[in-house]
């Protein structure tokens, strides 16, 4: 329970002011007013209690950080006194030990090892696959007809990261993967989301679907590590990502990951890498069919840069717009919408008093949104990322792959794959909303589209 606000400091001179919140029920705190709208609800706490907002989940007390300050400070500045929310403890339990998921010296050790994978240079070649999965999804587009782009964007994407991960071994795979993500992401779709849903032992249907449904997936992960162990050192460095995992050594121990090490790994960048980025696409279109000035201006330089060929890695540096596209429109519906932290000891945050064991919340949502940052917050302006205007923006009121340590490993793969998917089929469709599509975000563990936005496709 919390303690009332006493004004003044402590004897180590610390502050003892804890922050304003809304009020909440007797027994629940805030939990059904959070359940019922997350976004509306948090974004209602910053605005009209300021930038440390007090919350409580039945007995979890939870601060809301909106400030970009406050955020660098959790995510950089002091971030070895947090570790990860007891929320995404309890929910992503099934990832084991993997790198979003892992705390201390095991989850620096396995960045460190996993790091060359993800470096620039080693992702550049993963582009030409890309561009390859977009085209060949294309190929069975037909102009006039209605889709659900959500699925579209998310089989794609899953095709990339099962391609660049696995190579073509998972060719025979690929749908169990598919079906076995959805029922997996589709436990944390619904009022309690990430933060609240029946604990993973009891029995529900629910939770029985999703404990097959992971076994499924470990099962083709287990395999796949056993036959590319089988083929040895002898075996063809295939390029992707899991040959690289499976090759790196630790510069100290000289060990390489065990099996279960990279199942977790693995199942972790099954998660983290293919729903983000299709939700990143999913709501570039939406945005697009709504703003036709900035299509028109996308399809320009489109033009301008490719004439009608397919884009490669070296076309990035001059598809600037195709890059403001994307940055804007994650600024909007950023797909990691919040995430959360634990305090391990006390600490003081915008003069509020943190005691041990707080959780505390940032979400790219309400700052991504917040009018002091932002002119014009809910407008689509891929502009205001242009050289001259960007530099407005203070550093971590825009943070869609959160910051410091646990910034995304992702983050490169990602950003190049958006564009270059993007740019790839917006030469070849204009996607105009279905009509009588209701659009509306829904926060899962990443945000997606309530109805799975159903588009025309018009060829162009
Ligand atoms: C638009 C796409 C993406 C977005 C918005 C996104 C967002 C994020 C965010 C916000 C975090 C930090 C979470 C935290 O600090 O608690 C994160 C971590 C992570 N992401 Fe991404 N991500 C994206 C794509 C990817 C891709 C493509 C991959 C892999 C292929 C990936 C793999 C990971 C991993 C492994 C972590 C944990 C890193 C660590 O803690 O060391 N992500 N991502």
């Amino acid at each position: 329970m919390f303690r009332e606000n006493r004004k003044g400091k402590r004897p180590d001179g610390r502050s003892k002011i804890l922050p304003p919140g809304p009020r909440g029920r007797l027994l629940t705190g805030n939990l059904l007013d959070y359940t019922r709208d997350h976004l509306g609800f948090l974004t209602q706490c910053a605005r009209e209690h300021g930038d440390v907002v007090r919350l409580r989940f039945v007995n979890v007390r939870t601060y809301l950080l909106s400030h970009p300050d406050h955020i660098e400070y959790v995510l950089v500045g002091n971030n070895r006194n947090f570790i990860k929310s007891k929320g995404v403890r309890h929910s992503l339990g099934f990832l084991g030990d993997g790198l979003l998921t892992s705390e201390g010296s095991f989850w620096r050790r396995q960045r460190r090892l996993a790091q060359p994978a993800f470096h620039r240079e080693r992702i550049s070649v993963y582009g030409e696959v890309m561009v390859e999965c977009a085209g060949r999804m294309i190929s069975t587009w037909k102009g006039g007809e209605t889709r659900r782009v959500h699925e579209d964007m998310a089989r794609l994407t899953l095709d990339v990261v099962a391609k660049t991960l696995f190579g073509t071994l998972l060719t025979t795979e690929f749908e169990e993967v598919s079906a076995a993500l959805t029922t997996i992401t589709q436990r944390f779709t619904g009022r309690g989301g990430v933060l609240f849903h029946i604990p993973e032992r009891i029995p529900t249907p629910v939770n029985l679907r999703f404990r097959r449904a992971i076994r499924q997936l470990e099962g083709i992960i287990y395999k796949i590590i056993e036959e590319r162990r089988a083929e040895g050192e002898a075996g063809e460095d295939t390029g992707d990502l899991l040959s690289m995992l499976l090759k790196v050594r630790d510069e100290e121990t000289g060990e390489g990951m065990s099996d279960k090490q990279l199942r977790d790994e693995v199942m972790t960048i099954f998660l983290a890498g293919h729903e983000t980025t299709a939700n990143a696409l999913t709501w570039t279109w939406h945005l697009l069919a709504r703003y036709p000035e900035v299509e028109s201006r996308l399809l320009e330089e489109l033009n301008k840069v490719l004439a009608g060929r397919p884009p490669a890695v070296e076309d990035l540096p001059r598809l600037r717009y195709a890059d403001m596209v994307v940055k804007e429109s994650m600024r909007l519906y950023p797909p990691a919408w919040a995430f959360g932290r634990e305090a391990l000891a006390d600490c003081e945050i915008g003069g509020y008093h943190v005691p041990a064991g707080t959780q505390l919340v940032v979400s790219q949502w309400v700052t991504h949104r917040d009018p002091r940052y932002y002119e014009a917050p809910g407008e689509f302006r891929p502009e205001r990322w242009a050289e001259g205007s960007v530099e407005k923006v203070p550093k971590y009121a825009y943070f869609p792959f959160g910051g410091g340590p646990r910034l995304c490993i992702g983050q490169s793969f990602a950003k190049m794959e958006a564009i270059l998917l993007l740019a790839t089929i917006a030469q070849q469709f204009r996607l105009r909303s279905a009509s009588g599509e209701r659009i509306a975000p829904q926060p899962s563990i990443t945000l997606r589209t309530k109805n799975g936005m159903r588009m025309v496709l018009e060829r162009r």
